[in-house]
């Protein structure tokens, strides 16, 4: 008797956390909601940094007290309200954070054919926010968007920096504006476009 409740209640458990790192077309994200990755490292939800009461969609260390954020996504678009929510457009098969007034405050980009295909988004264990079609596995190729390819201001293992110069993306780190505010600041740190490639830090847009 108890071992069946143990095996229910273990059946239980992981539809709950299988449910809670994934999000279809049917499903949204609203403030004070959030994915956490199938380990439980990552969590993508809202939060207002430092002293700020603006809300951003982001993704932090679940694990770490300490809220410490690695990505953003409406970085210099603040949501003033708790009314932010995220979720998938069908037409358009890519990621829009709007707010009750249907507001868009950031959109993913896709610049995949997006035709007949049953988009899914899944919060990983390395941090990476993907797009993919549901009937494709999790291969990195056939990912409609990753955030991995829009870092922040965070290097997490596995993402690249640099030019993709198939689709002319520069991926680069930008600092914070300040602890309180996420919008890209002065200083970035990118690969140049060399023989070799270099890195180089930026402020204000000069090499130093
Ligand atoms: C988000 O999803 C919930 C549950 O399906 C639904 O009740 C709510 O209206 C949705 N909110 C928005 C803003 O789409
Ligand atoms: C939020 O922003 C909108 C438009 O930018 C403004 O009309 C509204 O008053 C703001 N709300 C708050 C609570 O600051
Ligand atoms: C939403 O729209 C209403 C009226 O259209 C406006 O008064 C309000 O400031 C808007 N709020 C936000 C957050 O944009
Ligand atoms: C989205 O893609 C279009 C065309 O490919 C480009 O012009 C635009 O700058 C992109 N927007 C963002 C936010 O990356």
């Amino acid at each position: 008797m108890n071992n069946l409740c143990f095996i229910l209640l273990c059946i239980c458990l992981s539809k709950i956390s299988s449910a809670a790192d994934t999000l279809t077309s049917s499903q949204n994200i609203t403030d004070g909601k959030s994915l956490v990755s199938p380990g439980g490292v990552f969590e993508l939800g809202f939060f207002s940094p430092g002293i700020s009461k603006s809300r951003y969609l982001g993704i932090w260390y679940k694990n770490i007290p300490v809220k410490t954020v690695v990505w953003v996504a409406n970085r210099g678009t603040p949501i003033n309200d708790s009314s932010g929510h995220l979720l998938i457009s069908t037409t358009a098969g890519s990621l829009v954070l709007l707010n009750k007034n249907k507001t868009v405050f950031w959109s993913s980009n896709s610049t995949k054919q997006t035709q007949n295909i049953s988009p899914v988004l899944q919060l990983l264990d390395t941090g990476n926010l993907i797009l993919r079609d549901e009937k494709e596995g999790a291969n990195s190729e056939s990912y409609l968007w990753q955030s991995f390819d829009y870092p922040s201001d965070t290097l997490l293992p596995g993402m690249k920096l640099g030019w993709d110069l198939r689709t002319g993306l520069n991926r680069r780190l930008t600092a914070w504006k300040s602890p309180d505010d996420p919008s890209p600041g002065d200083l970035t740190w990118e690969m140049l476009l060399h023989n070799y490639p270099e890195p180089a830090m930026f402020k204000g847009g000069k090499s130093f």
